[in-house]
């Protein structure tokens, strides 16, 4: 009997019709007090709407952590090139004794793979070059344009609890921390940032002896350009203020050397203090860290898995898109940093 009354129900009108909501896309996991979320996000159709909405999470957590992705490196690509323009290693290829090993020139090499396949040791100069990611920076502060959004994709990992992890630093609140005449201060400064720099001082001992193996004029910073940035600027897609600050710092615009150094030195320690950071631990192969550099430091995590394990990490970067992309280097800019 009841059945017979549903079946002569009249219909329900539109305007009360039952709202069919969709699931979201990416669910988010705070990972730290002001930034960092863990995310989860099915991979397996890479949508505009998909990339709008890490978009949307980055503006809010700067970095978003996705375990599993299931991507492969063509996939990687594909993905990472709907952010936005992609930056190239090609320039780079066949310089300093590098190889591309990799399929293709907009996967960056960070792991420690050489090209034939075998683990990377200690000392050799790519060894020497890569221990600048071990110290809090921002992808591409020396080149013209600085990048956007990096996406860092594991493809194979060392053990656990060897090294290696990832670290993270808020830099938006690491400004906001800062008392207000210290905010006064630094509002104008214009920071000249050289890759050279934070390679030199990565291989300078506690004696202040650099590795003769960077001491000539190839490495250099004074002997190349640098890329010139505001230290303090607006992070637009969530208007809050940022400090633009990265080891690649080497000095002040109008400020003599040493006094520009020391001052860029406190603020880059300011920004690495404990409560303004936390760690990534890589777990999985497919595991896949994005990461907005114009609101956010990071450095890889030294270990003892170095010359032992493989830690293949391959990372897509993305030009800066905001309007303040180019920095004070000027719009078209195409030298790159240490090969001008
Ligand atoms: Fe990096």
């Amino acid at each position: 009997m009841a059945s017979a009354q549903v079946m002569n129900a009249p219909p329900i009108p539109d305007a009360v019709q039952p709202v069919k909501i969709s699931p979201p896309l990416i669910l988010y996991k705070p990972l730290h007090p002001t930034f960092g979320a863990e995310a989860s996000a099915d991979f397996s159709t890479i949508t505009p709407e998909l990339v709008d909405e890490i978009k949307r999470g980055l503006s809010k957590y700067g970095v978003l952590v996705f375990r599993r992705t299931g991507l492969d490196d063509a996939r990687h690509v594909e993905m990472s090139k709907l952010f936005g323009d992609l930056d190239d290693i090609a320039p780079f290829v066949g310089g300093l004794g590098q190889k591309n090993r990799l399929s293709s020139d907009y996967l960056f090499d960070v792991g420690n793979v050489n090209p034939d396949g075998t683990v990377m040791q200690p000392g050799g100069m790519r060894d020497l070059l890569l221990r600048c990611n071990y110290h809090f920076h921002a992808d591409s502060a020396f080149n013209p344009r600085r990048a956007g959004i990096s996406l860092l994709l594991a493809h194979e990992l060392p053990p656990p609890c060897l090294g290696g992890e990832t670290e993270f630093a808020d830099t938006r609140a690491a400004y906001q921390a800062l008392d207000d005449a210290r905010k006064d201060e630094i509002h104008d400064w214009v920071v000249c940032n050289s890759q050279l720099n934070c390679r030199r001082n990565a291989n300078t001992d506690e004696n202040g002896k650099l590795n003769p193996l960077l001491d000539t004029d190839e490495f250099d910073p004074m002997k190349h350009r640098f890329g010139k940035h505001r230290l303090v600027q607006e992070h637009e897609p969530s208007g809050r203020t940022n400090l633009y600050i990265a080891a690649h710092a080497h000095h002040v615009e109008g400020m003599s050397l040493e006094e520009g150094q020391k001052q860029l030195r406190g603020l880059l320690e300011h920004a690495g203090r404990p409560e303004f950071t936390f760690k990534v631990t890589w777990k999985d192969v497919g595991d896949l860290v994005v990461w907005d550099n114009t609101c956010t430091l990071h450095r890889s995590v030294p270990g003892n898995y170095a010359g032992k394990y493989k830690r293949d990490l391959r990372r897509t970067t993305v030009h800066d898109m905001s309007s303040q992309a180019w920095g004070l280097n000027g719009e078209g800019a195409t030298w790159r940093s240490g090969l001008d």
